[in-house]
C-alpha cells in the first residue's frame, strides 16, 4: 500500500459545489452481476462461450452465477437507493431479450429488465441503459460477428426493440460500452471474448460498432427517442516515457489507435490519417456515407476513466516498479490525468455535455473483525476523482454526471472473480452484501450538501 493512499483524502470537495441536477450513480453490466445464464430462456452470448476456453479467464471463472443479480435485483436496487445516488447505469443482455440475435424475442428476458427498470423509477433513481456491454449473442458470433456488417443491422433491430419497450421509462440509452476494448482486446490480442487475434478483424469490428451506434441513433431519433442518446469510450492521456523520438512518436499513435480513431469519426466525420496508414492493408472496408451516419449528433458522450498510459518504444513502462501508486489491477492511481483528458476532450472536439460512466478502483479488499471494508484506498481514489473532475468544469467542462465503477464487486472479465471493483463487497459463497466504508463515503458525499453539516 503506498503512503500517499493511507493519507486522508486530500481533495475536500462537496456536492454542493456541482449543478443541483447533477447525475451521480453507480454502474454494472449485465454479464457481470445478473448470472442466470442460461435461466428463462437466454441464449448464450460471446462470454459464456469464452469463459468455457482453457486458461482464458485467471481463475478458471464464469458469468453462469455472478452476484446473482438476476434473484436479487430487489435486494440490489434498496442497496442502490441507501447510497442516495440519482441514478444507476446498467446494461441489457441482448442474448436474455433476443437470444439468437435475430428472430424471436424473449418476453421473460424482457420482462426482467421491465421488473428492474419499473424498481429503479419507484425508488426515484434514474435508468441509465447500456446496450452493448460486450455479451454479444454467441449466435451472431458464429456468422461473424462484429465484422460481419450484417451485425451492424441486427444491433440496430436490438435498439429499436429495446427503445420500443423501455425507451419512455429509461432516462438514457448509451450504444456501446467501450468499442476500443470490444475491437482491440477481444479481436486484435484475443484476451476478451471471441479471442481473436488478427488486426484487420479488429480494424472492421470498430468500424462496425461506431456504424451500429450512428445508424441506431438514428433509428431512435426517427422513433421520437425522448431520452438522451449516446455512447461510452474508454479514454486515457497517453504520456511518453521519456522525451527520445521514438517514444514520442509511439505516443502519438498510441494516442490516435485509443482516441482520435474514436473521437475523430464521431465528431470530425474522419478516420485519423496516422493511424489509417499504419493499418496498411488492415484498415476496414467504409461504404459511402458510413461515416455521416458515425458523426449523427449525440445528446451526451460518456468517457470511462481509470487511468493514464505512459508509453514506451521499448518494453512496456510499468506504473508500479517505476514506483507510482497502483491499484490491484497495477493501473496508476493519476486523477490528474482525468482533468487533462476532459479538457483535452473539450478543447479538440464540438462536444455535447460529458459524463463520467465509469470511474473507480480494484484493492484488495477483506472483512474486518469489525465486519466492515476500510478500503481507505478507493474512498481516497473516488474523492481525488470527482475533485479532478471539478477542475475540469471550472475550467469550462460541460459535465452532466459522474458514476462509480462498481456498485457490486463482480465478474472482472479475464480476472474473473480475483479483482474486486465494488463499492460494495460480494461474498460469491453467501451472496451477501456489505457496503464498504467507500460506499459509506459517497452516501454521506450524497446526503450532505457539505462536509461541514452546512
Ligand atoms: C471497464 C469495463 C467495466 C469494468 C471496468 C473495470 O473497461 O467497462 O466492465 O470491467 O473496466
Amino acid at each position: 500500500m503506498s503512503t500517499q493512499s493511507l493519507l486522508k483524502p486530500s481533495a475536500s470537495i462537496t456536492k454542493s459545489q456541482f449543478p443541483k441536477d447533477f447525475i451521480w450513480g453507480v454502474a454494472t453490466s449485465a454479464f457481470q452481476i445478473e448470472g442466470a445464464a442460461t435461466l428463462d430462456g437466454k441464449g448464450p452470448s460471446i462470454w459464456d462461450e469464452f469463459c468455457q476456453l482453457p486458461g482464458v479467464i485467471s481463475d478458471n471463472s464464469n458469468g453462469d452465477i455472478a452476484c446473482d443479480h438476476y434473484h436479487r435485483y430487489e435486494n440490489d436496487l434498496d442497496l442502490i437507493q441507501s447510497l442516495h445516488v440519482n441514478a444507476y447505469r446498467f446494461s441489457i443482455s441482448w442474448p436474455r431479450v433476443r437470444p439468437t440475435g435475430s428472430g424471436e424475442w424473449n418476453e421473460a428476458g424482457l420482462a426482467f429488465y421491465d421488473r428492474l427498470i419499473n424498481g429503479l423509477i419507484q425508488r426515484g433513481i434514474k435508468p441509465y441503459l447500456t446496450l452493448n456491454h460486450w455479451d454479444l449473442p454467441a449466435a451472431l458470433q458464429h456468422q461473424g460477428g462484429w465484422a460481419n456488417r450484417e451485425t451492424v443491422y441486427r444491433f440496430v433491430e436490438y435498439a429499436q426493440g429495446i427503445h420500443a419497450r423501455f425507451g419512455d421509462r429509461v432516462a438514457s440509452i448509451a450504444t456501446h460500452n467501450e468499442p476500443w476494448v470490444v475491437a482491440t482486446l477481444g479481436h486484435e490480442q484475443g484476451i476478451f471474448a471471441p479471442g481473436i487475434k488478427d488486426r484487420a478483424i479488429a480494424a472492421q469490428t470498430s468500424h462496425h460498432l461506431l456504424l451500429s451506434h450512428g445508424m441506431a441513433l438514428r433509428a431512435l431519433r426517427a422513433e421520437g427517442a425522448t431520452c438522451q442518446l449516446g455512447i461510452v469510450l474508454n479514454l486515457a492521456p497517453m504520456h511518453a516515457a521519456t522525451n527520445s523520438l521514438a517514444d514520442l512518436a509511439k505516443t502519438q499513435l498510441e494516442d490516435g489507435k485509443l482516441l482520435r480513431w474514436y473521437m475523430d469519426p464521431l465528431f470530425k466525420k474522419s478516420y485519423p490519417n496516422d493511424v489509417w496508414a499504419d493499418l496498411g492493408v488492415d484498415a476496414p472496408i467504409v461504404h459511402d456515407g458510413d461515416l455521416d451516419i458515425i458523426a449523427t449528433p449525440m445528446d451526451f458522450l460518456g468517457i470511462n476513466y481509470y487511468s493514464r498510459t505512459i508509453v514506451s518504444a521499448g518494453e512496456p513502462w510499468d506504473a508500479k516498479s517505476n514506483g507510482k501508486a497502483v491499484s490491484d489491477m497495477g493501473w496508476e492511481i493519476y486523477p490528474e490525468g482525468l482533468t487533462e483528458l476532459l479538457l483535452r476532450v473539450h478543447n479538440d472536439y464540438n462536444v455535447p455535455p460529458l459524463f463520467v460512466t465509469e470511474n473507480g478502483g480494484a484493492f484488495k479488499d477483506q472483512i474486518n473483525d469489525d465486519g466492515r471494508v476500510h478500503d481507505v484506498e478507493r474512498t481516497d481514489y473516488i474523492e481525488r476523482h470527482i475533485a479532478a473532475m471539478y477542475a475540469a468544469m471550472q475550467q469550462g467542462v460541460k459535465m452532466g454526471g459522474y458514476m462509480v465503477w462498481s456498485f457490486l464487486d463482480n465478474f472482472e472479465w479475464a480476472s474473473g472473480y480475483e479483482k474486486r471493483f465494488g463499492i460494495v463487497h460480494v461474498n460469491y459463497e453467501t451472496q451477501s452484501r456489505t457496503l464498504k466504508d467507500s460506499a459509506l463515503w459517497y452516501q454521506d458525499f450524497l446526503q450532505h450538501t457539505t462536509t461541514d453539516g452546512k
